[in-house]
């Protein structure tokens, strides 16, 4: 029975990985890398890319729906697991890869579930990743909290209303997924421009970073999944 290893790869920037997680990917005989839409490179993969040597190692992408549509979820999280299980069993040592780290917001936390019910003698070793917000403050020369503030994080698939409250509450609000709510955010961000600020940061550690300060700036931009926004009390 092998180990199989959660990797988290940062947030695209392969210097941003640790040198456990370089360790366990040079060594792992299957790379299992997450991918949204098969027309596209999986961005984990390309982080880890110069780490693997396809000539003894096995790369096995799997496709994950992009939707909240569980009866499409499942079935992948299953298969995903299935297939991982079956390396494992056999006595291969195998990496799943995730940006950032993979007990935040990670499809790995799905999969974790299902070992724990399905194969609980499969054992599971959790790597650590630098988390997108991590990453996305350090480019923006921003610290998230200090002395006694607080913070949270919320997707903002969460709706505007829960953005609204948590401005009141917390200092720094951190809003992880947020195209599809975009312009309304845009719009919260003006109303309270007079006592908060925004950074937008899209795509961190990779060559296409963008980071956005300004309030007009950012209402201009059309983002893509991979971005963020850190906003915070003036
Ligand atoms: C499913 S969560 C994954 C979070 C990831 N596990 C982490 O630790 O950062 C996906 C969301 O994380 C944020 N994200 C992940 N990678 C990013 C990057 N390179 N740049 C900006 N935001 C990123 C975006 O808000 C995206 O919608």
């Amino acid at each position: 029975m092998s180990v199989v290893y959660a990797v988290g790869v940062g947030p695209g920037d392969p210097e941003l990985l640790t040198r456990k997680a370089e360790r366990i990917l040079r060594s792992a005989d299957v790379i299992l890398a997450p991918v949204s839409n098969p027309a596209e490179a999986s961005v984990a993969l390309e982080t880890v890319r110069e780490f693997i040597d396809i000539s003894r190692q096995e790369i096995v992408v799997h496709q994950f729906p992009m939707t909240s549509d569980r009866s499409r979820l499942v079935p992948a999280w299953q298969e995903a697991a299935a297939i991982i299980a079956a390396h494992a069993e056999a006595g291969r040592s195998v990496a799943f890869i995730t940006i950032g780290d993979p007990l935040f917001y990670s499809t790995f936390i799905y999969l974790l579930r299902i070992f724990r019910e399905q194969w609980p003698q499969i054992p599971i070793e959790i790597v650590p990743g630098i988390s997108s917000i991590n990453a996305a403050a350090a480019q923006a020369t921003l610290p998230l909290v200090e002395g006694d503030e607080k913070m949270i994080v919320i997707p903002a698939t969460a709706g505007i209303e829960q953005i609204r409250a948590a401005l009141e509450t917390c200092e720094t609000v951190v809003l992880l997924k947020v195209k599809p709510l975009f312009p309304a955010i845009v719009e919260l961000l003006r109303s309270l421009v007079d006592s908060r600020s925004a950074v937008f940061v899209e795509r961190v550690g990779s060559p296409r970073q963008k980071v956005l300060t300004s309030i007009d700036d950012i209402a201009a931009h059309t983002p893509d999944y991979l971005s963020l926004m850190i906003i915070k009390a003036v």
